[in-house]
């Protein structure tokens, strides 16, 4: 859950460090630091913050070698002494890790009676000690052999004094190689390397590495040197900047209808050729996801059923390991937009013990799930850098969307004009989520009625109860608006207790689904406890407006499409009212963007 990178090569390593920090700031935030090799010395800057606090107290230097760290906490609080680097006890090496080592303790016990000097209370801190103690004169060979004493996952970059060479390791945590001429570069995410190459060579789990400025050298976990074409990766270090936006999650909401298009385009090919088709069974399905990318799977399971009518179940992957797997499914689908949650990596690993088939979504080619499972189809969102997913959110329902349709046409149950039009209403609703966007000042209004909330409900039917889950998520994540998300024939059930005129309720209902009737009389039911309702419903809807305190409108269009442009309205009601309530909100407290844990 943190970030890493490093540099070897005849720029100022301080400021190749810091500027690739900042790009990996979504991975984690509470704490930064930097090492680097300066005239021969290895020196150390680490701050508890985010990285401009450590930005303040780095000192001048010319070194041309260094790592660097953005903390999340996992083990041991946020605090100076426990970001990363660690030094070892004379000084000559340092390492910055990401991941978890589960055997530390009895690890440290050794060591410390063994003579090492702990200054932190990290479970990272006892891979320095043991690179210590293995170093004799090769670094790459004395982390190998470090790691090998290690149970847990890492992406570990060590450097000593008087080199200039960076040495890695890698399991379950990302890691990439960005190369140059006579420089070369390394990072827990390409985001953080494309202001100086879009070169790149992916690390596989198990690999050890080395680095200088001239060379590259990669072997597999039997100590085997490995050779493996480098990717040309195709965003540009524009795609993973502000570009004038005030913060990433306006900016990427902003991208909606790009990453519709080019997931549209990109998927149309895949699937046009047959690529994914062919090897899926078409009996039942599970998909399987966390988060964001689970309210997209339950999107999913509606129209799998509309349009393929596909049985479909879903399960939550920090679950899905544990549960008993009696209703196995041949085909698992596992939707992660980073391709590194460690609970999905999990899950995927399951499903094929298991003997099911697996197919990944995912916005980030090369990322971990890609080799974990048997078929991968690409959403195109570009990078997104917001912890709050936005674009990649959209692109993921649409690769639902696209899934649906084919399927359903492979299997008969859409004939090819039915599948034509269902795809050009699919690219219709991205000129939707435009119009959506132009209303951004009538959404920004709306959100006084939130802002000052400390409660919130969020309630829908049918194929927007996912929706409203997604938008309650959205709000709560970046507002620290304890937000819920019910489908609304529940609250009677339980939650209408919890209503009065302090907690605002935004209600979804599209007037042509089958539960718009029943959306109004849910409406009714809150209004009459005198909560205050934003209703969001399509353009010229004055019944339901007569039951809400104000509406946002979206543009008409078919129900089954519907949750596109209502989702673009929640995200940017949650920006508003996160943004008016002075917030973080790029980087949410206590969240990461792509969590590696379990
Ligand atoms: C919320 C959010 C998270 C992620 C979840 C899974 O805005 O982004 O809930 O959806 O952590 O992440 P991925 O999709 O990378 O597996």
């Amino acid at each position: 859950m943190c970030g890493i990178v490093g540099y070897v090569g005849y720029r100022q390593a301080a400021e190749v460090l810091m500027e690739g920090l900042k790009r990996l700031e979504y991975r984690g935030y509470d704490s930064a630091g930097i090492a680097l090799v300066d005239n021969g010395r290895l020196s150390l800057t680490k701050r508890q913050g985010e990285l401009d606090v450590l930005r303040g107290v780095m000192p001048r230097s010319e070194a041309r070698t260094g790592i660097g760290h953005t903390r999340w906490a996992t083990c041991g609080r946020p605090s100076d002494r426990n970001a990363h680097p660690f030094m070892s006890c004379d000084g000559k090496l340092a390492i910055v890790h990401n991941g978890i080592i589960e055997n530390y303790a009895a690890l440290r016990g050794r060591l410390e009676s063994n003579g090492h000097r702990f200054t932190s209370e990290t479970d990272t801190e006892v891979i320095v000690h043991l690179l210590e103690d293995h170093y004799k004169g090769d670094l790459r060979q004395a982390l190998a052999d470090s790691i090998k004493e290690i149970e847990g996952t890492y992406a570990i970059a060590a450097i000593r004094d008087g080199g200039q060479e960076i040495a890695a390791a890698r399991k379950e945590n990302p890691m990439v190689i960005g190369l140059g001429v006579k420089e070369n570069f390394l990072a827990s995410d390409v985001t953080a390397l494309l202001s100086y190459t879009n070169k790149v060579l992916y690390i596989m789990d198990g690999e050890t590495l080395s680095i200088t400025p001239s060379e590259v050298k990669v072997f597999n976990a039997e100590g085997v040197p490995v050779e493996r074409e480098p990717a040309v990766v195709t965003w540009s270090a524009e795609d993973a900047q502000k570009g004038g936006f005030e913060h990433f999650m306006l900016k990427e909401i902003f991208e909606g209808p790009n990453a519709m298009h080019n997931t549209l385009l990109g998927a149309l090919d895949m699937i046009e050729n047959g690529e994914v088709l062919p090897r899926i069974d078409f009996r039942s399905v599970k998909l399987v996801a966390c988060g964001s990318s689970f309210h997209a799977a339950m999107v999913g399971k509606y129209v799998m059923e509309e349009f393929a009518s596909l049985p479909t179940t879903l399960e939550l992957a920090s679950e899905y390991r544990y549960s008993p797997g009696a209703r196995e499914t041949p085909l698992v689908i596992l939707i992660t937009q980073s391709g590194e949650t460690a609970d999905t990596l999990a899950a995927a690993r399951e499903a094929r013990r298991r003997g099911c088939r697996t197919l990944a979504v995912t916005n980030v080619v090369g990322s971990t799930i890609t080799r974990e499972v048997d078929e991968v189809l690409y959403t195109k969102a570009g990078p997104e850098i917001g912890v709050a997913a936005t674009k990649t959110f959209l692109a993921q329902m649409l690769a639902m969307y696209l899934l649906a349709i084919r399927i359903g046409y492979a299997k008969g149950n859409l004939s090819h004009d039915s599948m034509r039009s269902a795809l050009s209403s699919l690219r219709q609703s991205s000129n939707m989520v435009q119009s959506v966007l132009n209303r951004m000042h009538e959404i920004e209004e709306a959100s006084k009625m939130i802002d000052s909330a400390e409660h919130c409900f969020f309630i829908g039917r049918n194929i927007n109860y996912p929706t409203m889950l997604e938008g309650a998520l959205k709000l709560k994540e970046i507002s620290y608006i304890h937000a819920e998300g019910f489908a609304a024939g529940e609250l009677k059930h339980g939650p209408l207790a919890l209503l009065d005129s302090t907690t605002p309720v935004i209600a979804t209902a599209i007037k042509g689904d089958p539960t718009y009737e029943k959306m109004l009389a849910n409406v009714s039911e809150v209004a009459a406890r005198d909560s205050p309702v934003l209703g969001i419903g399509l353009e010229g809807d004055t019944e339901l407006a007569r039951l809400c305190e104000r509406v946002i409108y979206v543009p008409k269009v078919k129900p089954v499409y519907s949750p596109i442009p209502v989702t673009v309205a929640l995200q940017i009601l949650a920006y508003h009212v996160a943004k008016r309530r002075n917030c973080s909100i790029d980087k949410p407290k206590n969240l990461a963007k792509s969590v590696t844990v379990e």
